[in-house]
């Protein structure tokens, strides 16, 4: 396995090796066995994950301190910090980029640092590419600014401005050391699809499971809890989550995300099949409309069925109602960001 953390040679001489052998030979052959200290700071990073294989490309992205202890501009500094503030307080743009309960953290967990949690360092070395989702090309802005469309149930700041670009510098410093379009499975990217359940995931049980062990911090209505305008707990559904174009409302990936982060503090504790109940059931409640709505619930579903809702509940019937059958669109006043357009790059 190749692990790439040329960030704190300092302290991690093991690592500079590994660095070493990278530039001199492809990267298939510069295996190098991970030191014991890399593996343990992983292992408290992801507690109870699958350990990297012989084809993982592991990075362990800088943490806050080690920004300060840096020699990097104080300028840059200040924007990388002022990056991590906008990721992890997103709600300080409520009612202008962020229409819902979220931070980019609340999914994002650990800052965005943590495998199994969706890390954001893989999308600044893996971009610009090719986006199924909405065919075309997509840079790292546009590929955060799809998460404020969605997920924030929001509009994205500007292309190019300040916000979007501390945003982007906060994502690519993370990535301090990994070569671009690096070859090799990047560990713990994304929320890594679990393996197929035993029994079809079920919404009774999974209902069972949420009362059980997710409505003391999600709430019984999946609301969340915030005191006096503070989100301490996001909700999971509602005019207030995530809206139906969200990545996180496909099944599987909702699935992955609650095995390998949740309950908080307890990740990799539920089984497999008691993830995929609790996603089958938090994935057919209710959300504002899917910004690429075109009026109608089923011809949206046909035009994005393939690409995207083959993996949703969107347009099927649960309790005698089509889910996502509505004009809600949550707490915004606009269905989907004027920023968002198809490209032709012509
Ligand atoms: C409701 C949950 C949620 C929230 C909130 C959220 N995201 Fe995401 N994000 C996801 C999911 C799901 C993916 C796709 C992961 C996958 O492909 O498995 C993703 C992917 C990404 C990626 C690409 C990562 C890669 O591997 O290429 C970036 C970058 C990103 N998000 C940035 C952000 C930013 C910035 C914010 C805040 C503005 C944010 N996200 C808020 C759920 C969320
Ligand atoms: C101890 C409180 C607590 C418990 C119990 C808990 N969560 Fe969470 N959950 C959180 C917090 C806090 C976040 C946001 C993470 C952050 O900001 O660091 C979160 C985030 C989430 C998210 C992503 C953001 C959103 O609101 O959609 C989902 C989905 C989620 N939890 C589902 C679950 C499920 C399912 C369970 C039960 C297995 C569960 N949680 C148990 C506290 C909790």
């Amino acid at each position: 396995m190749t692990i790439f953390n040329s960030w704190m040679p300092r302290l991690r001489t093991g690592l500079l090796v590994a660095l070493g052998s990278l530039l001199a030979a492809p990267l298939a052959q510069a295996q190098t066995e991970l030191s014991e200290e890399s593996l343990a700071v992983l292992a408290s990073m992801a507690p109870g994950a699958p350990a990297p294989t012989a084809d993982s490309f592991v990075h362990i992205p800088p943490t806050m301190e080690d920004l300060e202890a840096s020699s990097l501009h104080p300028e840059l500094k200040r924007v990388i910090r002022r990056g991590y503030d906008i990721f992890t307080n997103t709600q300080q743009f409520r009612d202008e980029y962020v229409f819902n309960d979220m931070n980019c953290s609340s999914c994002h967990l650990g800052a965005g640092r943590l495998p199994f949690s969706g890390p954001i360092w893989p999308a600044a070395v893996t971009l610009p590419d090719y986006r199924p989702k909405n065919d075309h090309v997509n840079n790292l802005e546009e590929r955060i600014a799809g998460c404020f469309t969605y997920s924030m149930n929001g509009k994205p700041p500007a292309y190019g401005s300040d916000d979007m670009i501390a945003l982007a510098t906060y994502h690519q410093w993370l990535a301090s050391g990994v070569p671009m379009y690096p070859t090799g499975k990047l560990y713990g990217r994304g929320f890594p699809r679990l393996d197929e359940p035993a029994e079809k995931p079920d919404y009774e049980r999974g209902k069972e499971t949420y009362a059980a062990q997710c409505s003391i911090c999600h709430g019984d209505e999946g609301a969340g809890l915030s005191v006096r305008g503070e989100v301490v707990f996001p909700p999971v559904w509602g005019d207030n989550s995530y809206n139906w174009g969200a990545g996180i409302s496909r099944v599987f990936t909702l699935a992955s995300f609650i095995k390998h982060n949740m309950p908080l503090g307890q990740p990799n504790s539920l089984t497999d099949q008691q993830a995929w109940d609790l996603a089958q059931f938090i994935d057919s409640q209710e959300r504002p409309q899917d910004p690429r709505y075109t009026g109608d619930v089923k011809e949206t579903l046909e035009l994005y069925r393939d690409t995207f809702h083959k993996h949703t509940m969107y347009g099927q019937e649960v309790n005698g109602r089509v889910l996502g059958d509505h004009d809600n669109v949550g707490r915004k006043d606009f269905l989907k960001p004027d920023v968002l357009r198809d490209r032709t790059y012509d």
